[in-house]
């Protein structure tokens, strides 16, 4: 069958279990709220659910930040919408670089006309407060944008110094958490972050396609400065901001804050499903709880982390500093990675990750974030790769990551209350 004829199949996706760095499969109750009716984006029911949407991402990323709302796109459109509103062209814009994503961030910043001045540390590792204080004091930049999870190393920054030192030295801090938040604590007043985004395709349990965002009152007044209202919307006697118009239209923070406020400013139709996956991914969320969550997702990297170790596997990069919903496991000598991944998912349906740049073909990276971060996900995927690293050839012990894995959850069982 061609491209043509198959494309009147049915559509039916295999029900893949996915453990890769994301997306994750996502929770049925998402997918499920995502086949409500469709509204219109000025109905009043829908008005007061993207309000309520407001609310609850407000407690997910712990602040009391007015303008925390939805950008339509995936994870990238909450970093784009906020890089172009905020950058001007020669701004200078710091981005420590400890992963792929890192240079995502540089790649955006220069699309925006930034003078971009980067700081690298080796894949696998994060960075010290110094080496970024060093930075700030050299270069003096208008905004610092890095990631708290660079998903492509596992890492997980630590950001709490490296915020207080934005303040010290008078830049904004922008913060990449498509890949943490949910998964690994991120209290946005208390740590004083001015800016992030996420994508709720990872620890939030849901699909890619909508890019939760908060920012605070600085970059909302950098924002206002700029608010040039759409050719045809603008109301008499009404006046544009001094600032320069920001270069996007469908990304410009300042109408989209005229949209999703009571105004109700005509801008972009919201994405109305996308709407309803969102709420529906911070309601299971809170009602599972913050700490929960973040708990359930630590056990369940625990007891990845111990699967791979007591199968013989090395793990990659400066594991203090790992991100709890993404494991790097290096692949063994002899074996193909590529091949393990593929009987993988040919005989048992799961999905791991490889990697890139200087870990490809080196490192896969095994998730366990949002709807996966559960204990059956994780044994059957440890006992899948057991048995296809032992047909590959690899010497191990056949039980003993599942085993380990077990050995993990009996003992935070005995110990907390958090659900498996
Ligand atoms: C840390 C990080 N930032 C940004 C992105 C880009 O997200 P998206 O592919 O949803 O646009 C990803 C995707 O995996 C990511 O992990």
């Amino acid at each position: 069958m061609d491209h043509y004829d198959a494309a009147f199949e049915e559509l039916n996706p295999l029900p893949r279990l996915l453990m890769g760095p994301g997306p994750i499969n996502a929770d049925p109750r998402v997918l499920r709220a995502m086949s409500a009716p469709i509204l219109g984006q000025f109905d009043p029911q829908f008005r007061a659910y993207m309000v309520q949407t407001m609310a609850l991402y407000r407690e997910i990323f712990q602040t009391r930040n007015e303008w925390t709302f939805m950008i339509d796109g995936t994870a990238r459109a909450g970093i784009e919408a906020i890089f172009v509103s905020v950058i001007e062209p020669g701004d200078v814009v710091l981005v420590p670089v400890f992963g792929r994503f890192g240079n995502l961030k540089v790649e955006i910043a220069e699309r925006c006309g930034a003078d971009v001045k980067v700081i690298e540390t080796e894949w696998g590792a994060v960075f010290r407060p110094e080496e970024i204080e060093a930075a700030l004091r050299r270069h003096r930049p208008k905004l610092v944008a890095i990631c708290q999870g660079d998903t492509s190393t596992t890492m997980l920054q630590p950001l709490a110094d490296i915020a207080r030192l934005c303040r010290q030295y008078d830049a904004l801090l922008y913060v990449d958490a498509t890949a943490s938040l949910g998964g690994n604590d991120l209290p946005v007043d208390a740590w004083q972050i001015d800016a992030v985004s996420t994508g709720l395709q990872k620890c939030l349990a849901g699909p890619p396609g909508v890019s939760p965002i908060t920012v605070n009152d600085r970059v909302t007044a950098v924002v206002r400065r700029r608010r040039h209202v759409e050719r045809g919307l603008l109301g008499p006697g009404e006046s544009q901001g001094p600032g320069t118009r920001i270069a996007s239209n469908y990304f410009d923070l300042a109408m989209l804050m005229d949209y999703w406020d009571e105004k109700g400013l005509n801008h972009h139709t919201e994405a109305t499903t996308g709407l309803y996956a969102a709420r529906e991914c911070a309601r299971l969320l809170l009602k599972e709880g913050l700490e929960q969550v973040f708990a359930r997702h630590a056990l369940a990297g625990r007891a990845l982390v111990a699967a791979c170790q007591a199968m013989g596997l090395a793990l990659f990069g400066d594991i203090a500093h790992k991100m709890a919903n993404v494991t790097g496991v290096y692949i063994p000598e002899g074996i193909d990675g590529e091949r393990v991944r593929s009987a993988l998912l040919q005989d048992f349906n799961i999905e791991i990750g490889a990697s890139f740049g200087p870990m490809r073909g080196k490192v896969w990276r095994i998730g366990s974030m949002g709807y996966c971060a559960r204990k059956d996900a994780v044994l059957i995927t440890v006992q899948a790769l057991e048995t296809v690293l032992a047909a590959e050839g690899f010497r191990l012990l056949r039980g003993t990551g599942v085993d380990a894995a077990l050995a993990v959850y009996r003992e935070a069982k005995g110990a907390s209350p958090v659900r498996a």
